[in-house]
């Protein structure tokens, strides 16, 4: 049967692929914008059939019906990562978080947590046969390839991707036609106190560097003002408006890009129809699965890395949380450890974390002598370079931890300063005095 045949076989309805679903099994499902909604719904359309059923995602867009109450002992999610629309679920124990890293998910389905289906979402394929996993490579292609039964929607809105993004038809068992506009996600726009950070942060930055900002409006609150950079390089996770901004204004040549000279090296495509129109068969951008892109080993060949990261607070030693409130799981690691370490590994790169000196409307100081109880470390102490806030930088590397704690009060916010002195007082025995730079 040649390729053509093959698709037209198993082309099938939504409401019949979910029948593969069995109770018990473990399903995987495309993340974020790049949820194969077809898939979803029906499958909450046939939930009564089912008992037992986890499904592994990340962060879904928007209200599922997984999260409620009356998918209890039917369907439940095991997420990697938190969202708004699963925050509440998690917290009522009526779904699930597992920590991993990023670049590890790949690895866990072929050991600890094996894929009995995955729903995915992909490309029309081209007149090869092959269909591309477009905007959202991540670890979707390995589900697909280690999964036991594979099913997609095949959208012929999403964009076709270069790299190592595709799939050959007879490796999918059902196909679910759709056409429909991907979720846009615009990124949100740095507020004043995110630029100052952002013109920190750009302070950091050299000719040449390859680059990678985190999730959220802060990391990449320094991009307007890397503009008039030469040479710079995107070697990232997740690819954004804000990325194509600066590619726009041709501060990108990607010269130093040690893999592929000339080309963006992301596995995620996240933001608006321009962006996704943008990497459709763009030669120039090269999409990859986690388990290379977000790997530290890997990043650690790349030259002068430099990753720029969000967090909700920094305790006085370097220690990060990124992702929980109190014990609370707000959101999940993402790849922040994976590019911090990277970084933190590559010849000439820095690992930067960013945030606002303080949260819930100034009330709260985000620098912090210990971390607040239940939280989790998201990155060590051992990991961070520099912290960011919009009061200045702190260095971190090499520094002890009495210098650490000095440097952190000095970028905290000043009506926190005293309060944060007395905690150093109290484990320093020395008064807190400002640093002093030369
Ligand atoms: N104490 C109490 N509340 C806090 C807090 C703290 N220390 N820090 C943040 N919050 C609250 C904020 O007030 C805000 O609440 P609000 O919306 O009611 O005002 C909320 O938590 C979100 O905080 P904010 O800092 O605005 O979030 P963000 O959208 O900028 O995301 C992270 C920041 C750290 C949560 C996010 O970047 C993340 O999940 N990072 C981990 C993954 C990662 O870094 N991936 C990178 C590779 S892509």
């Amino acid at each position: 049967m040649n390729w053509k045949e093959i698709y037209a076989q198993r082309t099938v309805t939504a409401e019949k692929a979910v029948k593969a679903v069995k109770s018990g099994d473990h399903v995987f499902v495309a993340q974020s914008v790049a949820e194969p909604f077809s898939l979803t719904e029906a499958l909450a359309a046939d939930y009564k059939r089912l008992q037992d059923v986890e499904i592994f995602q990340n962060r879904p867009v928007k209200d599922s019906f997984f999260t409620t109450p009356e998918s209890e002992g039917h369907i439940r999610y095991n997420l990697y990562f938190v969202g708004a629309s699963t925050r509440k679920a998690v917290v009522e124990g009526r779904a699930d978080f597992t920590p991993v890293f990023y670049y590890e998910l790949p690895e866990i389905f072929d050991n600890q947590y094996p894929l009995d289906v995955a729903f995915v979402q992909l490309s029309r394929p081209d007149k090869h046969g092959y269909v591309s996993c477009g905007i959202n490579v991540d670890y979707q292609l390995a589900a697909a390839r280690k999964a036991k039964i594979v099913i997609a929607e095949v959208n012929d809105q999403m964009p076709f991707t270069l790299g190592d993004t595709t799939l050959h038809v007879s490796d999918i068992d059902y196909f679910v036609e759709t056409s429909r506009p991907l979720p846009e996600e615009p990124a949100p726009e740095a507020d004043e106190v995110g630029k100052a950070i952002g013109r920190y942060v750009a302070s950091l930055i050299e000719d040449g560097c390859n680059l990678q900002f985190g999730y959220g409006a802060v990391p990449e609150a320094a991009i307007p003002y890397l503009t008039e950079k030469k040479d710079l390089g995107i070697y990232t996770e997740m690819f954004s408006d804000r990325v194509l901004q600066l590619i726009k204004s041709g501060a990108v040549t990607n010269k130093n890009n040690p893999i592929h000279p000339g080309k963006v090296i992301s596995s995620i495509a996240l933001g608006s129809k321009e962006l996704y129109e943008y990497v459709d068969h763009n030669n120039n951008v090269f999409m990859y699965p986690v388990e290379f892109v977000n790997h530290p080993a890997n990043l650690a060949k790349v030259p002068n890395l430099i990753s720029v990261n969000a967090c909700v607070q920094v305790d006085f030693m370097g220690q990060v949380n990124a992702e929980t409130i109190g014990d609370m799981q707000f959101s999940g690691i993402g790849g922040q450890l994976d590019f911090v370490r990277g970084a933190a590994m590559s010849p000439g790169g820095k690992s930067i974390i960013v945030c606002q000196s303080t949260a819930k409307k100034g009330t709260v100081s985000r620098i912090v002598p210990f971390l607040d109880q239940g939280a989790a470390v998201t990155t060590t102490r051992h990991d961070v370079h520099y912290v960011v806030t919009e009061y200045g930088i702190a260095e971190l590397k090499g520094k002890s931890l009495r210098q650490r704690a000095r440097a952190l009060i000095d970028v905290a916010h000043p009506d926190f300063r005293e309060e944060l002195g007395k905690a150093f007082e109290a484990k320093f025995k020395e008064p807190y005095q400002p640093v002093v730079h030369a």
